[in-house]
């Protein structure tokens, strides 16, 4: 799928500035400048890129990353000392699924500004190796992935947070972490790698709050869609579910002629693969791997990062004074559901034809994979690096989730046809075995869990590892809050009411004026690193200074 607006869904794709990487928006306001000295609320409005030699490989001795190499690459980080004063801690912000650039956000206005102003802190950015332009090669072969691992991506930060030197910080000659108290956060699949870093390294690193963090891999994500079936507009979501029945049926019933009929209300009548149909009037919601468009996901509580397109789907789902061309369609199909109308269909219709068919530059495109068709199996093979190319690998060998729909008898937001073969099939299209190392390929059998799960899953924790989580995310269920992990209470976890994906990374330069559920867990979060600095300040860790 190449439409110039996919936005990789994933856990990938959340944060509007991750959104913007992955738009032509985002080459606007990259120039790297001098970080500046501020005072009061002026903030940064960018930094410069620095550049550390990072080991491509880690684990010389594990047959997993044969052949070995000895070669590093080129890591981007950023800094910002706008509040470092001599004895304040380190807060290493992973980088995730995406450019270093699309985090800076975080620095400026956001969750480690917040954590900084607090404890004067000195605030990074390591930039995750395979994205961004920190690829150590300049392909993206299978051979070539076989680096990217969370074990190798989890090993970065450790090596940087005993290697690093600061360059021009005034009082920080020696930040590394045994002389520093270093503090990690991370939102997304960058939560679950400040977790398995602090499980991993918790001799060496301090303390970490993992946010939204999906610790737990599974290889079909059904529950994807549970916060939108449970908090979404009930009227819209019902009457999307019936439409889904109702299309699942003629499917069972192999009723080509009105299947044929239903992808031309969509303007999709080109579009061969059903599966491919199903997943693209399920944009909107949010379909597996990627989608073009802002979904739940992207709703945010700070209205200039906000993309409330999904609400706005809902209102032409229910609009029932839409104009008769429109409602009219609701009753296209009734000749083949005994008579039943199939309400909502004509808004929901032109919807997707005016906000995703239309993104397709001709009618002729819609079945290839410049547009809609996701069965181009050369296409997914193309080597070229691209974030959206090394999030999929990490979800065909290592994490999962792929999205699918509902387990049976249960309502669905998304077509019964979308199931685990329909990913897995880019997973096995994608990354062929290569000639050098072709453990490297995905299995065609899904994603290696255990080398995810095996740093402990729903039940992952470490001393000062503290986990916070939204109601309503739709990664929920994969992060320490699922409804599937055991019930545990203790000071270093915190659920926000209502929110959604790591809603606790944005801010506004003023905790006080935040709604009451976020400030509320920002000054959890501050308590959380202040005690933490004090048990620093008891173990006096600045006596120690090497780490076994
Ligand atoms: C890496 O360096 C070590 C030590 O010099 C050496 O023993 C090893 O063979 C090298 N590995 C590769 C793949 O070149
Ligand atoms: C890619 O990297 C290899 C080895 O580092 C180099 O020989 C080759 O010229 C590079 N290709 C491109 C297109 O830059
Ligand atoms: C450090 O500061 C000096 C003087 O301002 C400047 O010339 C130099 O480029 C800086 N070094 C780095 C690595 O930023
Ligand atoms: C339908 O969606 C469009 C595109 O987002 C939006 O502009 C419009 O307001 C929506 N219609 C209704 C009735 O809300
Ligand atoms: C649609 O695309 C698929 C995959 O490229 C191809 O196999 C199929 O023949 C195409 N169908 C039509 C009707 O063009
Ligand atoms: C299939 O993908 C290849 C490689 O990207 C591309 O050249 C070709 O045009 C695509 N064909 C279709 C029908 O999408
Ligand atoms: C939650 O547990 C149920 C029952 O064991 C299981 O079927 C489901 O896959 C689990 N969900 C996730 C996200 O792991
Ligand atoms: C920084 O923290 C102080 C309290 O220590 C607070 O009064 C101030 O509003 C904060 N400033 C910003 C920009 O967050």
């Amino acid at each position: 799928m190449s439409l110039k607006l996919i936005v990789l869904v994933a856990i990938l794709l959340t944060i509007l500035p991750t959104i913007h990487a992955f738009t032509s928006r985002t080459s606007l306001s990259l120039r790297p400048r001098q970080v500046a000295s501020s005072t009061s609320n002026e903030r940064p409005r960018s930094y410069k890129a620095y550049y550390f030699e990072q080991l491509i490989d880690h684990f010389p001795d594990s047959d997993r990353y044969a052949p070995h190499t000895n070669a590093t690459f080129s890591q981007k980080f950023f800094f910002d000392d706008t509040y470092y004063k001599p004895g304040g801690p380190v807060f290493l912000y992973i980088g995730g699924e995406t450019s270093a650039e699309s985090r800076w956000s975080n620095l400026q206005t956001g969750i480690i500004q917040i954590l900084m102003n607090a404890t004067n802190g000195l605030g990074v950015i390591l930039e995750n190796r395979y994205y961004g332009t920190s690829y150590p090669y300049n392909a993206s072969t299978t051979d070539e992935l076989r680096f990217l691992t969370n074990e190798q991506t989890i090993a970065d930060n450790a090596y940087f947070a005993q290697n690093i030197q600061f360059p021009n910080i005034t009082g920080g000659q020696d930040l590394t972490a045994s002389a520093t108290p270093w503090i990690l956060y991370g939102g997304s699949l960058a939560g679950a790698e400040t977790a398995f870093s602090l499980v991993e390294y918790e001799g060496l690193l301090w303390g970490g709050i993992a946010s939204s963090a999906v610790i737990h891999a599974t290889h079909g994500y059904p529950e994807w869609y549970n916060p939108i079936q449970k908090f979404g507009p009930q009227d819209c979501i019902w009457r999307i579910n019936k439409i889904i029945d109702k299309m699942d049926q003629l499917v069972e019933e192999n009723n080509e002629p009105a299947i044929q009929k239903l992808k031309e209300l969509f303007g999709l009548g080109a579009l061969e693969d059903i599966r491919d149909f199903a997943y693209t009037i399920a944009f909107p919601i949010g379909g597996p791997d990627s989608y073009p468009t802002n979904t739940w996901q992207e709703l945010n509580w700070v209205p200039a990062y906000d993309a409330p397109d999904f609400f706005q789907f809902c209102n032409n789902v229910t609009d029932d004074s839409a104009p008769t061309d429109i409602t009219d369609v609701d009753r296209a199909l009734s000749e083949y559901t005994h008579g039943e109308p199939w309400t909502g269909l004509g808004g929901y219709a032109k919807y997707v034809k005016d906000v995703v068919v239309s993104q397709c530059p001709s009618e002729d495109l819609i079945n290839t994979s410049a547009c809609f068709s996701t069965q181009n199996a050369s296409n997914w093979a193309e080597p070229k690096n691209s974030g959206g190319r090394s999030y999929t690998y990490s979800s065909c060998t290592e994490s999962g989730a792929y999205q699918v729909a509902n387990y049976p008898n249960k309502p669905s937001l998304i077509s019964r046809v979308i199931q685990l073969d329909y990913t897995q099939q880019w997973c096995n299209w994608a990354f062929p075995p290569g000639p050098l190392a072709p453990q490297a390929a995905p299995s065609p059998n899904g994603p290696n869990l255990k080398r995810y799960n095996k740093y402990g899953g729903l039940e992952i924790s470490a001393r000062r590892l503290a986990f916070i989580d939204g109601e309503s995310d739709v990664w929920r269920d994969v992060c320490f809050h699922s409804h599937n992990a055991t019930e545990r209470y203790g000071p270093n976890q915190m659920l926000i009411t209502g929110a959604g994906h790591h809603w606790d990374s944005y801010g506004i330069l003023n905790v006080d004026a935040e709604p009451d559920f976020i400030k509320a867990a920002h000054q959890w979060e501050i308590r959380r690193v202040e005690t933490w600095l004090k048990e620093w300040e008891l173990e006096d860790r600045r006596k120690v200074t090497t780490i076994n």
